[in-house]
């Protein structure tokens, strides 16, 4: 069994709202995996009905190889990390760190021992009489994982930890809290809005819109083969590019409605569904020459970043292209644009469900 934890069929409703729809999934024990979606999705319903702070309306959810549907939360031995907010004020932070163990019946002078190993691995020995005032954003945030770490718990649920915290330091407790997940060998289920905090701190991404899951797989599965427009759009920064078109005449190209339709001759059979959505990435599309172009367009706006350069078309919809090298380009002139076809992704405009194109 290695399973730490199983959803299977699981659905939520508060009151006439259906809040989650149909949950299976699969937590491998060892694993890090990150719940993503825009808010209101269920994210946190989810992580809260795995931790017993919401119950089930339908379905099973087992942790460890039990049936957890009506086990009260302290007996589920889940630990919730919350933003480094939900500190005590008036402990220290041993004294935060031994509370649970304390009211559990743990002698004092265990509980001691206790702290200073988990202070040891998480950085902290030297400020366990300091009080949380007296720590910085990222102490306080080692303080809170401390505090579940010191529990062994069966598996870490974090709820958007780090969405209080600066750009750069959130950077930083990222590669933090999975450095820590890899050397505790601990399973953890990661809520976040933010795909990029997704896709680079977890094995397992899981995307969801209106308490369904869209697509579960690893990381890099999700931004190579989106199984529809949602995923595609959400998974990548800055976000794939969507162009309607339809199958041109030959069935082995496509005509792109950008302002004029233009046709990209793909050689590949193409289906023949009238109307299409092309996804390509900024990233996959590059500035080449004119006689080389599949695709020709004016060019909007042009930002670079010193290491980027970002360029917007002037079309409807607009076209955002990635380069990594700087451009001379000037708004208004007319830019050529090339693509290998296998980094071109297919949609149905209506079902909007990924087609696949034989290579
Ligand atoms: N206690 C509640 N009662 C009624 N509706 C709720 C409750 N909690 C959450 N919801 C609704 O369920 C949906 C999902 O909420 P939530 O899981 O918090 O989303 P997320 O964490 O993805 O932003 C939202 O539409 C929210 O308004
Ligand atoms: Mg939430």
């Amino acid at each position: 069994m290695t399973h730490q934890i199983e959803l299977s069929g699981v659905n939520k409703y508060y009151g006439a709202y259906h809040a989650l729809r149909d949950i299976d999934l699969k937590i491998r024990k060892g694993s890090f995996v990150a719940l993503v979606g825009p808010s209101g999705c269920g994210k946190s319903t989810l992580l809260r009905s795995l931790a017993g702070l919401e119950s089930i309306s339908a379905g099973d959810l087992i942790i460890a190889g039990e049936k957890m549907n009506g086990v009260p939360p302290r007996k589920r031995d889940l630990a919730m990390v919350f933003q480094s907010y939900a500190l005590y004020p008036h402990m220290t932070v041993e004294e935060n760190l031994t509370y649970s163990l304390r009211i559990r019946g743990v002698k004092k002078a265990e509980a001691k021992k206790a702290a200073e190993e988990v202070a040891a691995t998480t950085g902290l020995s030297n400020l366990l009489h300091r009080y949380p005032r007296e720590l910085s954003g990222g102490q306080r945030q080692r303080v809170a994982m401390s505090r579940a770490i010191i529990r062994h718990p069966k598996a870490f649920l974090f709820d958007e930890p780090l969405s209080n915290l600066d750009a750069a330091l959130r950077v930083h407790m990222r590669k933090e809290i999975r450095s820590l997940h890899d050397r505790l060998g601990a399973t953890s289920v990661y809520v976040t809005h933010d795909q990029i905090e997704a896709m680079t701190m977890a094995d397992h991404v899981v995307v969801m819109r209106q308490g369904v899951i869209e697509q579960q797989g690893p990381p890099l599965e999700l931004y190579d083969r989106p199984v529809n427009k949602f995923v595609a759009g959400f998974i990548g920064s800055p976000a794939m590019n969507f162009i309607p078109a339809k199958a041109g005449a030959d069935g082995r190209s496509l005509v792109f409605e950008l302002g004029n339709p233009q046709v990209v001759t793909l050689d590949r059979p193409l289906p023949t569904a009238s109307k299409l959505i092309v996804g390509l990435r900024p990233e996959h599309l590059r500035l080449v020459e004119e006689a080389d172009a599949q695709i020709r367009l004016p060019v909007g706006v042009v930002e670079s970043t010193g290491s980027m350069t970002y360029i917007t078309s002037a079309t409807t919809p607009e076209i955002n292209v990635v380069v990594t090298d700087r451009q001379p380009l000037r708004s208004g002139e007319m830019m050529s644009l090339g693509f290998d076809p296998a980094d071109l992704h297919l949609f149905d405009a209506d079902s909007e469900r990924r087609i696949d194109i034989a290579g």
